[in-house]
């Protein structure tokens, strides 16, 4: 079984789309083992996106992240880095295919609503940013 990490971001949040971003990712067939609440701190906020230091969007992806709470979760599942993405759609939600959480409700590359991890290694990244191994359970999920 494979872990990802998916956080509603702020604009997810405000736009009440917590529930519908759950929801998709529960109802096909994943298995939600960590969930928090949170704003992230600046420091918090450039630990996570380390890798796009510099680049001409990052004042702007930092001062957005941290602008209001976001729903912080560790998803379990066969394939799951790969499948969350597909069910995500593509960063950019002008592109992103209708169906996708981002191709249904993003208009903004910035403002995409979700975030999850690209890659098992970056999961893993991630989720020790946000989740001690102990704060993580484990139940039977039925399919
Ligand atoms: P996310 O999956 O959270 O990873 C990095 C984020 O940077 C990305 O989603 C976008 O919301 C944000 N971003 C803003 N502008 C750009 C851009 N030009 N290219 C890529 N990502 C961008």
């Amino acid at each position: 079984m494979e872990r990802t990490f998916v956080m509603v971001k702020p604009d997810g949040v405000q736009r009440g789309l917590i529930a519908e971003i759950i929801g998709r990712l529960e109802k096909k067939g994943y298995k939600l083992i960590g969930l928090k609440m949170l704003t992230l701190t600046p420091e918090t906020a450039a630990l996570h996106y380390a890798e796009h230091a510099g680049k001409p969007f990052y004042p702007g992806l930092i001062s957005f992240i941290t602008s209001g709470p976001v729903v912080a979760m560790v998803w379990e599942g066969k394939n799951a880095v790969k499948g969350v993405r597909t069910l995500m759609g593509i960063t950019n939600p002008t592109e992103a295919i209708p169906g996708s959480i981002r191709g249904d409700y993003g208009i903004d590359m910035g403002r995409n609503v979700v975030h999850g991890s690209d890659s098992p290694v970056s999961a893993q990244r991630e989720i020790a940013i946000y989740f001690k191994e102990e704060e993580l359970v484990d139940y039977q999920r039925d399919m």
